[in-house]
């Protein structure tokens, strides 16, 4: 059975994401949005590509969430972006007003989904989605740390020279300034960067990572990035879509793993069919379980203000 993917949030990681997921032919794709004719224009645009791209994937835009009804994944993108010298947490309230608009018509349409929340901020725009979408915890996953991930990747295999492929990195914690890029984790062919890059710089690097977001940002001026977000959320449905059972660095909803309940915080998980089917517990030093613990109580922080 062909197998379906619907994204609320037509805009920049929306329409983009649909971009990838057709361009795999990954899905057959719906795009949903609040304004009218945009996401009909994208879908109808990116259809159009498909014969010329070789792909049969089936994409629409629409208004109306009975479009969606059976999605095998639904990912969320809706809400604003930051602009220059905002942080991600001053989206909160205006974007936890759109989740409450969107997590119970997704629902009602497709009771079954895996849900994968974009919007930030992440990790309590996650929590948001749990709570209002009465899912269980392994069906309801945010996207920050494959982008994180991927950012630290870029950075280490720039500065080395070599391949992307040859770098692994993981980035944990909270999509925010309080994440926790984990230097003795990732390695370059399997050898630990902490062996080929010395202190100061992998500190550069590292430091790069956490303004990732605020770096794009600062060139775009009028919104966020996008294609790295896209790509990154696109990774997660197609291992949970083709029951892979890879291995990602997601916000996941910790029930005192890592010392930590109640809160989603990003952690590596295992991604397959179920979505979330194990949160893997790795060893951390006494420094990076207090930055973890910091990241936990950040996002605590704001979930109290919108009460999740
Ligand atoms: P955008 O402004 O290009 O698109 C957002 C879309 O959401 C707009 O088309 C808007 O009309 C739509 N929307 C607003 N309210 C809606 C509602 N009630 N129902 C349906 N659609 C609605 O923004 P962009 O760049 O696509 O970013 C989207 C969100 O993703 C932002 O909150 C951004 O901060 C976040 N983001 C998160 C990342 C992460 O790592 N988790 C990375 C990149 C972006
Ligand atoms: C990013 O890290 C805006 O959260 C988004 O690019």
């Amino acid at each position: 059975m062909r197998k379906k993917i619907s994204i609320v949030g037509s805009g920049n990681v929306g329409a983009t994401a649909a971009h990838w997921i057709a361009s795999k032919e990954l899905a057959d794709v719906v795009l949903i949005d609040i304004i009218e004719g945009v996401p009909q224009g994208k879908g109808l645009d990116l259809l159009e590509a498909m014969p010329i791209e070789k792909r049969d994937s089936y994409v629409i835009g629409t208004n109306d969430y009975a479009d969606t009804a059976n999605s095998d994944i639904v990912i969320i993108t809706a809400g604003i972006p930051r602009k220059p010298g905002m942080s991600r947490d001053d989206l909160l309230n205006t974007n936890y007003k759109i989740m409450g608009d969107v997590v119970g018509k997704v629902v009602k349409h497709s009771p079954n989904c895996v849900l994968i929340i974009v919007s930030n901020p992440l990790d309590a725009m996650a929590q948001a989605a749990y709570k209002l979408s009465g899912f269980p915890r392994e069906r309801v996953i945010g996207m920050a740390g494959v982008l994180d991930s991927a950012r630290f990747r870029t950075f280490i295999a720039d500065e080395l020279k070599v391949s992307v492929e040859n770098v692994t990195a993981f980035v944990l914690g909270g999509h925010g300034d309080t994440m926790v890029p984990l230097a003795r984790y990732s390695t370059v062919a399997g050898i630990p960067i902490t062996e080929m890059i010395a202190p100061d710089r992998l500190a550069q690097l590292i430091q790069r990572t956490r303004d990732g977001g605020a770096e794009i940002v600062k060139y775009l001026k009028t919104g966020s990035a996008y294609y790295a977000p896209s790509s990154a959320a696109t990774e997660m449905a197609e291992a949970i879509l083709k029951d892979k059972k890879k291995i990602l660095p997601c916000a996941a909803y910790l029930e005192g793993e890592y010392g930590i309940k109640g809160f989603y915080v990003g952690v590596p998980v295992k991604l397959g069919s179920k979505g979330i089917e194990q949160i893997i517990q790795i060893k951390l030093t006494p420094e990076e379980q207090t930055a973890l613990n910091q990241s936990a109580h950040a996002v605590k922080e704001l979930c109290g203000v919108i009460g999740v």
